[in-house]
């Protein structure tokens, strides 16, 4: 199946993806339609990635308008969309300054070298099972060795503690550390919510060797979990916030937000990008961002999340293929007894669209928007689906 995909319509591609066998046409709310004419309910966002929904009207003619009057000009110009962009991020963070990437490994990329220069020590601290991106430094960042392996060298002064253990972490950081970078739920390594003790130790043990805390928040962040960032929820004050996926609703964007007194370490030339922040993903952010918040869709999502927990327990939990169902806000994995694959596969036929996260977890991540109707349609093909095996 996948090897006829593969052959029928991508010789001339990388591989790098095992792909579904299925081709995308159109998108729209909740549902992504496929070249058949076959209708999905979307339980995974384009991972996390269109938190308002598929074609949100309110991105879409900003979008529409900006490309009428210019998308590109570089980051020599000022760009008012970015400046306005970086309100947003601060007024509804902690941080103060803004560095637009396009992506969330790039954002990933600027936090490191900003920590690392701010310090001038080279030593981060992360977690197992992280994921924190592709590029090299975001890649030594990640905590698995199936991501660096056939890459090597790594990039030096990376170490991994297990995630949830305080002792180790506090072992771990010392005077040579420049930060810790931490996902305040680890997404792909199998949707793993970080312990509010956990999490506050990260943050102390940070603060007390002088090192600064990174929240990789671009998988949680921007209403995901049911606050406008994750680190919230445990009260935290990282030094640095990264942000993606969402942060354009599909157009690809990325921000490095930082305490005021990183400032001096990102002067002029230390750090830059092409494409970051140009008018066309601010438009977009913008959007974003002013209908995430205006319309309360953190809170929104928090309920709702409550909700679809309540309801994939009730129905799920006595499954045998069903070991644990767990999650924050609407970033849910059900951790089966086997593979997630097939299960991801019979959900296809059913037409619902999920993922995995690390081999056994099921992962829901749907549009925040996402009608209840249509989301427990969703929950009743997963409960079909486990039933039946
Ligand atoms: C927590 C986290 N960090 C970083 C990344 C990398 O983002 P991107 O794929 O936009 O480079 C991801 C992507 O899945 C992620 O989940």
């Amino acid at each position: 199946m996948e090897s006829n995909n593969q052959s029928k319509h991508e010789e001339q591609l990388f591989p790098t993806y095992k792909r579904w066998n299925i081709t995308f046409k159109s998108a729209s709310g909740s549902t992504i339609t496929d070249q058949s004419g076959k209708t999905y309910i979307d339980l995974m966002a384009g991972i996390s990635v269109v938190n308002l929904g598929h074609g949100h009207p309110a991105v879409l003619k900003a979008v529409e308008q900006q490309l009428h009057e210019g998308w590109h000009a570089s980051n020599f110009f000022h760009y008012e969309g970015q400046q306005q962009t970086a309100e947003l991020l601060t007024a509804h963070s902690c941080g103060d300054l803004v560095f637009f990437a396009n992506s969330g490994a790039e954002a990933n990329e600027g936090a490191i070298k900003l920590a690392r220069k701010h310090t001038g020590r080279k030593k981060i601290i992360s977690f197992l099972q992280s994921f924190h991106g592709r590029t090299f430094g975001s890649m030594a960042a990640t905590g698995q060795d199936s991501i660096h392996k056939g890459f090597g060298p790594m990039l030096e002064g990376f170490e991994y503690v297990p995630y949830n253990d305080v002792k180790a972490l506090e072992n771990a950081v010392d005077e040579e550390t420049a930060a810790v970078i931490v996902e305040p739920v680890q997404g792909e390594g199998g949707v793993i919510p970080g312990e509010h003790t956990f999490l506050q130790a990260v943050e102390e043990a940070a603060k007390k060797a002088g090192a600064l805390l990174i929240c990789d928040e671009i998988q949680t962040g921007l209403g995901r979990t049911g606050a406008f960032f994750a680190h919230e929820h445990s009260g935290l004050n990282p030094d640095i916030i990264t942000a993606a996926k969402a942060l354009g609703n599909g157009i690809p964007t990325g921000a490095v937000i930082g305490k005021a007194h990183l400032k001096e370490a990102f002067g002029p030339g230390s750090h830059g990008t092409t494409f970051g922040g140009n008018p066309l993903a601010m438009a977009a952010a913008q959007a974003t961002l002013r209908t995430l918040i205006e319309e309360d869709w953190s809170s929104k999502a928090a309920d709702k999340g409550e909700a679809l927990l309540k309801e994939l327990k009730e129905k799920l939990s006595s499954l045998n293929k069903v070991k644990d169902i767990r999650g924050k806000g609407m970033m849910i994995g059900i951790e089966l007894t086997e593979p997630a694959a097939e299960t991801i596969i019979k959900l296809q036929e059913k037409g619902v669209l999920a993922i995995a996260a690390g081999p056994n977890v099921l992962r829901l991540l749907p549009p925040l928007t996402i009608e209840w109707e249509t989301l427990m349609k969703g929950v009743h093909a997963i409960e079909e689906t486990l039933k039946n095996k």
